[in-house]
């Protein structure tokens, strides 16, 4: 396993800096994206493509019909073992339909002993699973050993689009600790956490389960309960409403380099110092890795709303972006291309069939081109590669954001699964063989995947600024 990292590592050495822009627009509450490129992801960047799909925040975007309509909830046991490891697709080759993918990965997930490996290897900013359906309040667990070390966090979340978010998240020096939050259209707030104390997180298998219903929320470790947050707690007079999660929100698994150096200093204090590449893990892996085993959805399935799953896809018909301005449709949730929009679904659509995505790729990695970027992490996306983590939010594109300068420093080491040899080393099936003919694909990908990577680290650094505000 070593030496294939190794490897991997240095064949992402090699494919850095083939491209790199800075003039993706940002994108906020008070700054929505153009009509260029409308969709706002879940870092705050706006394109097209990608964008739209999981993570767009309506709020921020072009229109409120800019993102595509999000696949509802579905009742689901997911196994993570090698035999799923085909449902889990980089982000660059899906297009919004749930049934070809159960997850959508940024960075380098890895089968070992059936259960999925997600990895950090040295200099990267880790890996991002992300569900392709929503739950619209509901039950998930997750069968997890925690990654370990200084500045190393694992996190297990519930985060819709407009940013409401259910966390447990694990540092990687507090083995004992397993941390709990929520947020409310990703508000910072300083007071929503909250520890359970648990047997050695790294050792050990738990079950960690978030059970979310419209009126609390329970956090269970092995089936007992170690934290309830209920919803009459969260009234907030000034805003005249709940702060409580009440928005679909897709299952996002991660590992992440909260010690990164580039980090604010309450951020690396708060991942336990430093993150070390030295690390025994890295040496004898290659990587930092969190473990996840079976992975089960129940959906809350109410008669009515809020909390339905009776059509195909979840819509906001408002910017107040509450659970009753969620709309249970039959919308559809698919692209024909990475140059659709929610607006324009059939963009760029071919008629010969396998060739949409190839293109859509390249053209939208390419920072020569004119088209706007359509692949968040993909090309010139900074902020868009980062695995979401704590509260993956920086509102008004603010707090930290200057990491986003020194990220060519990073060289792109990390995470690059568009590299057709890497996958054949480490059997990262997602990117091997999916039967693609056009070699200019893989080529184009691996580029555009290694610059990405490199500038995602310090997008990172804006995301977990964010979150280190919390305990300057
Ligand atoms: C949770 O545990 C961490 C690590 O031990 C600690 O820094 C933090 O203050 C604790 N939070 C709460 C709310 O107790
Ligand atoms: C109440 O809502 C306002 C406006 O959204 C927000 O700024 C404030 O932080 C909230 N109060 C608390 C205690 O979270
Ligand atoms: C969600 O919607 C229901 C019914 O409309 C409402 O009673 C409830 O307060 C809402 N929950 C939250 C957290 O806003």
């Amino acid at each position: 396993m070593r030496s294939t990292v190794l490897a991997l590592g240095a064949a992402a050495l090699l494919g850095a800096g083939t491209v790199l822009a800075d003039d993706i627009p940002t994108c906020s509450l008070d700054k929505k994206c153009p009509e260029s490129a409308p969709c706002c992801s879940q870092y705050g960047q706006c394109g097209v493509g990608a964008y739209c799909l999981g993570g767009c925040d309506p709020r921020m975007s072009f229109s409120l019909d800019s993102c595509v309509p999000a696949p509802v909830c579905q009742d689901k046991t997911y196994k993570m073992d090698k035999a799923s490891m085909n449902k889990i697709v980089d982000i660059g080759k899906y297009l919004g339909d749930p049934s070809t993918a159960d997850w959508v990965s940024q960075g380098e997930p890895v089968n070992y002993n059936d259960n999925t490996l997600l990895t950090m290897p040295k200099d990267s900013v880790g890996t991002v699973l992300a569900s392709t359906t929503y739950m619209w309040y509901g039950s998930v667990k997750a069968k997890i050993k925690t990654s370990r070390g200084a500045g190393v966090v694992t996190a297990f979340i519930l985060m819709s689009d407009v940013k409401d978010e259910i966390d447990y998240e694990w540092v990687g020096t507090e083995l004992k600790t397993a941390q709990t939050n929520y947020y409310f259209q990703g508000i910072p707030s300083y007071v929503n956490s909250g520890n359970i104390s648990v047997t050695d997180t790294w050792s050990n298998w738990h079950e960690y389960e978030i059970r979310w219903t419209p009126d609390e929320i329970q956090w269970l470790v092995d089936g007992q309960v170690g934290r309830t947050k209920k919803k009459s707690e969260t009234w907030n007079a000034t805003a005249n409403q709940w702060d409580f999660p009440q928005t679909p929100s897709r299952v996002q698994l991660s590992i992440w380099p909260g010690g990164l150096a580039s980090n604010a200093k309450g951020t690396i204090d708060w991942a336990g110092g430093p993150i070390s590449w030295d690390h025994p893990d890295i040496k004898n892996y290659g990587y930092y890795f969190a473990t996840f085993g079976e992975i089960t959805v129940k959906c809350w399935n109410a008669n009515s709303a809020p909390g339905t799953n009776k059509g195909k896809s979840y819509y906001y018909n408002s910017y107040r972006a509450t659970n009753d301005t969620v709309v249970d449709s039959n919308k559809r949730t698919d692209l024909a291309s990475f140059f659709g929009t929610g607006t324009d679904m059939d963009k760029g659509k071919q008629s010969n069939t396998k060739g949409g995505s190839a293109s859509a790729t390249k053209s939208g990695g390419s920072a020569q081109t004119s088209v706007p970027n359509s692949i968040p992490g993909a090309g010139s996306a900074p902020a868009n590669q980062v695995p979401g983590g704590g509260a993956g939010t920086v509102p008004g594109g603010g707090s930290g954001s200057s990491g986003s300068d020194d990220s060519g420093s990073d060289g792109g080491q990390g995470t690059v699964s568009g590299d057709a040899n890497a996958c054949g080393m480490n059997g990262f099936a997602q990117d091997c063989g999916d039967g693609d003919s056009g070699s200019g694909k893989g080529t184009t990908n691996n580029g555009v995947r290694t610059t990405s990577t490199a500038k995602g680290a310090s997008a990172l650094a804006a995301v977990v600024g964010f979150v280190g505000l919390m305990f300057l």
